[in-house]
């Protein structure tokens, strides 16, 4: 891990506590001298915080929350979390796909969080938008499974996204099939986090995947993306995201020593597309049907219009009102 500077993190937390304070406040508090305050004050704006310094003192000029990397692996410490051994956190990247897999070749697992993305990537090659405010991350890990085994990572990241915003908001959200996490209102589903799984791998082995993660969170969603939502528009308040990142991590600490078949098991507990009428768009074309089961091997069962039920490994589906 990072040996992350105490001193700042604790000026990191006053300011963000506070609308502004001074110089002297934050020396007396931490215990060090003005000119010290000063300094990790100008190492925390070459980092990239948004720190604004008035004839008053110190603010932040944010209107999100902060993500506080030190704060993460401090968490993951306490918790005895070794999934990973670094936080690696930035203001703005081309997409933390990107970034992770530059970064694979001198660290072994690890998280890279971004506070936006120019060029973020969404499934099936589509963009995914990445303004300030959301949480827009990408997991490196080196999982001893085969590239068969590989469809579990997907649910497994899925689940522990969703869990961890039911345990953060308490609110009822949802999977839908393949990996999307949703929340229903009146009726109509939105959505409000997905997942991007890219792998390295050769056959009977992975060298690594990287599990990238979007959530909407204090993100305001664009016109253009009727389907979505961001936590802050469904609860009308600013989440704070760190304590969001911090319950993903748990959970997958956890569901990373579960079975795969433990892991589909409470995935399709979650999931609102079984049991539905869907339609699959595919390149090949487009299936009508029933969404049965989740098969052994990640695919969705699909009883499409008289004929047999037939595996879909992958496509956009989308919920049918039945008439
Ligand atoms: C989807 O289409 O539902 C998947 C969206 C995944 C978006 C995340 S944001 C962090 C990571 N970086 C990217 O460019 N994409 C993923």
């Amino acid at each position: 891990m990072r040996n992350y500077n105490v001193k700042k993190l604790k000026i990191l937390e006053l300011l963000a506590q506070t609308s502004c304070i001074s110089g002297e406040v934050l020396a007396q508090r931490i215990g060090i001298s003005r000119t010290a305050v000063w300094k990790y004050i100008q190492a925390l704006k070459d980092e990239g915080y948004p720190i604004v310094t008035t004839k008053k003192g110190y603010s932040l000029s944010t209107t999100s929350d902060l993500i506080l990397p030190e704060n993460i692996e401090k968490a993951l410490e306490t918790h005895k979390i070794n999934l990973i051994n670094k936080v690696y956190y930035f203001r703005s990247v081309s997409s933390t796909m990107e970034v992770a897999k530059k970064l694979a070749e001198q660290e072994k697992n690890f998280l890279v969080i971004a506070e936006k993305q120019t060029a973020g990537r969404g499934r099936l090659g589509r963009p995914w938008i990445s303004n300030e405010g959301g949480i827009w991350m990408s997991l490196l890990i080196r999982p001893s499974i085969s590239l068969r085994e590989s469809f579990i990572l997907t649910y497994l990241a899925s689940l522990c996204v969703c869990k961890a915003l039911r345990q953060i908001t308490s609110l009822s959200f949802y999977l839908k099939w393949p990996n999307d996490i949703v929340f229903l209102t009146n009726d109509e589903i939105k959505k409000v986090a997905g997942i991007l799984l890219e792998l390295k791998a050769e056959v009977d082995k992975i060298d690594y995947a990287i599990i990238g993660i979007g959530i909407n969170v204090n993100n305001q969603i664009n016109s253009f993306e009727p389907t979505g939502i961001s936590l802050k528009e469904l609860t009308n308040r600013l989440w704070n995201r760190t304590d969001i990142i911090i319950e993903i991590m748990k959970n997958f600490y956890h569901y990373f020593q579960v079975k795969p078949e433990e892991i589909l098991n409470e995935w399709k507990q979650l999931c609102l597309t079984l049991g539905k009428k869907v339609k699959i768009i595919r390149p090949q074309g487009e299936l009508i049907g029933k969404a049965l089961d989740i098969a052994e091997d990640g695919a969705l069962w699909l009883e499409a219009e008289n004929q047999r039920a037939v595996k879909i490994y992958s496509g956009d589906c989308i919920h049918l009102r039945v008439a």
